[in-house]
C-alpha cells in the first residue's frame, strides 16, 4: 500500500489535476479535503468529482462556525484591514485550512499534505508556515508551484487524463471566496488602469442597479462581537450571510487595491466584502463611543501590527497570542448598538448607543444642563500652549518677520529644497 497525502481540494481545475499529478509524480494515494468556509458550493458534487479523478477518499469539512468564532470575529475586534483596505478574508481562512490539513493527516496516517497554491502568492506562505509550525515533520507538496505548466498546458493535461475541465475555466478571473469576502484576480484586472468589468462582481450590485431607498440595519455588539441584527439575536454565520446579502444589494463593499504581497510583488486586487465593510465600520463607530482617546490611539497601532501579522501568514505565532490578549481586553466595554444606513454603494453610521458610552451629554451640550466649567478652560489653555508660545518667541518669530511666519517658513524651505 502506498503512502498517503491529504490534499486541500476546491474541486477546481488545478486541484483536480493535482490529484492525478501527485499520483504520477509522487506515487502517493490522495485523500482530498474540501473545506467549507462559506464559499457557496455544491459539496456533494465536489466530493464526487474528487473520487472520479482518482482520490481514494474524499472528505468535506464544514468549519464555518470555527472560522467565524476564532478567525473572523477576532479580526473584527482588531479592526483588521491590510494596508487600510483589505479585510483579509482569504488570509484568515488559510491558517484554519492548514490546521485541518495537519489534523486530517494525523487522523488518516498520511505522511504528507498538499495544496494548490502557486509560487507567486501569499497563500503558499500561509499554508506552508502554518503547516511547518503545527507539524514540522509533515512533508508539503505544492503541485502548482512545482509542475511549471501554463494554464493551457494544465487544461491539456486534464484532457489527456480524462479530468473534467469545468466550463467556468473560461471565466477570465481567479476567484477565492469565504464568508468574509471574495477576492478576484487575473485577466483584464491585471492592468491597474482598466476599470473592473461588471462581470467581475457577483456579491455586489453596481450603483445604477441599487435600490432608490436606503436600508437601515441595527447591529448589536457584545464586547466587540456582533450578536444581533435589528434586535434579533443571531448566530455569527447567519448574521454575516444576511449582511452580505443586504449590503451587497446596495452595492457596498467593492474594493480595488494595489497590494504589497509577502513575496515582493505589487498586485492589483479586487474584493467584494459587503458584510465585512459594514461590520468593520460599525465596530469602529462603537469603539469611538466606548474607548478613551488614548485607548483608541494605541489600538490603531495594534490594528496595524495585527493586520500585517495575519496577511504575512504568521497566525500561529506568539505575537498573535500577545496582540489578541490586548485586543480582547480592549473590548470589555465595546457593547451597544450601531444603526447603519446602507445606500448607493456606501454605508454610513446613522446612530449609536451603549450602556458603557463615554459620551456625556452634560459635558458636550451647548444647551441647558451644561455641566462643563468653561472658566477652567483658561488655565488649561495657558499651560497647554506654554511650550509652543515659549518656542515661538525664541525661535520662530525671531527667524522670520511678520505675522505670516509659518507661510514664510514654507517658502524658505521650498526654495532650499
Ligand atoms: N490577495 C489576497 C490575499 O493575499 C487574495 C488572494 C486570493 N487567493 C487566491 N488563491 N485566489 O489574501
Amino acid at each position: 500500500m502506498a503512502d498517503k497525502v491529504v490534499l486541500a481540494y476546491s474541486g477546481g481545475l488545478d486541484t483536480s489535476v493535482a490529484v492525478t499529478w501527485i499520483q504520477e509524480n509522487y506515487g502517493l494515494d490522495v485523500i482530498t479535503l474540501t473545506i467549507d468556509v462559506g464559499n457557496e458550493k455544491d459539496f456533494t458534487a465536489v466530493k464526487e468529482k474528487a473520487l472520479k479523478v482518482g482520490a481514494i477518499k474524499a472528505l468535506v469539512a464544514d468549519v464555518k462556525q470555527s472560522f467565524v468564532d476564532y478567525f473572523i470575529f477576532p479580526a473584527l475586534q482588531a479592526n483588521a484591514l491590510y494596508e487600510g483596505q483589505y479585510p483579509l478574508a482569504t488570509a484568515l481562512s488559510r491558517p484554519l485550512m492548514a490546521k485541518l490539513l495537519v489534523d486530517t493527516a494525523q487522523e488518516e496516517g498520511a505522511t504528507a499534505v498538499a495544496h494548490g497554491c502557486t509560487g507567486k502568492g501569499n497563500d503558499q506562505v500561509r499554508f506552508d508556515v502554518g503547516i511547518n509550525t503545527l507539524a514540522p515533520d509533515l512533508r508539503i507538496i505544492a503541485p502548482a508551484r512545482e509542475w511549471g505548466m501554463t494554464r493551457e498546458e494544465t487544461i491539456a493535461y486534464a484532457q489527456k487524463h480524462n479530468i473534467p475541465v469545468p466550463i467556468t475555466v473560461s471565466s477570465p478571473y481567479s476567484i477565492d471566496e469565504c464568508l468574509w469576502g471574495k477576492a478576484i484576480e487575473c485577466g483584464v484586472l491585471e492592468d491597474p488602469w482598466v476599470e473592473p468589468p461588471e462581470d467581475a462582481f457577483t456579491w455586489t450590485k453596481s450603483a445604477d442597479q441599487t435600490p432608490d431607498k436606503p436600508t437601515y440595519v441595527e447591529i448589536g455588539f457584545v464586547k466587540g462581537i456582533p450578536v444581533s441584527l435589528d434586535g434579533r439575536p443571531m448566530n455569527g454565520i447567519d448574521l454575516i450571510m444576511e449582511l452580505n446579502e443586504i449590503a451587497g444589494n446596495h452595492g457596498i463593499g467593492r474594493i480595488d487595491h494595489i497590494e504589497n504581497r509577502v513575496v515582493g510583488i505589487k498586485s492589483r486586487e479586487i474584493y467584494e466584502a459587503p458584510a465585512a465593510t459594514v461590520l468593520l465600520q460599525a465596530h469602529r463607530a462603537l469603539e469611538a463611543m466606548t474607548l478613551s482617546k488614548d485607548q483608541l490611539r494605541f489600538k490603531e497601532k495594534v490594528t496595524l501590527e495585527y493586520s500585517d501579522m495575519v496577511y504575512n501568514g504568521l497566525w500561529f505565532s506568539a505575537l498573535n497570542r500577545d496582540l489578541s490578549a490586548y485586543i480582547i481586553s480592549s473590548q470589555r466595554s465595546v457593547t451597544g448598538t450601531v444603526r447603519m444606513k446602507l445606500f448607493k454603494t456606501s454605508a454610513s453610521v446613522a446612530g449609536r448607543k451603549s450602556p458603557r458610552s463615554l459620551y456625556n451629554l452634560g459635558l458636550a451640550t451647548y444647551d441647558k444642563g451644561d455641566q462643563f466649567d468653561q472658566s477652567a478652560a483658561l488655565g488649561f489653555i495657558h499651560l497647554w500652549g506654554l511650550s509652543a508660545k515659549n518656542q515661538a518667541q525664541v525661535q520662530i518669530l525671531a527667524d522670520v518677520e511678520g505675522p505670516l511666519s509659518i507661510m514664510a517658513h514654507r517658502e524658505q524651505e521650498e526654495n532650499e529644497a
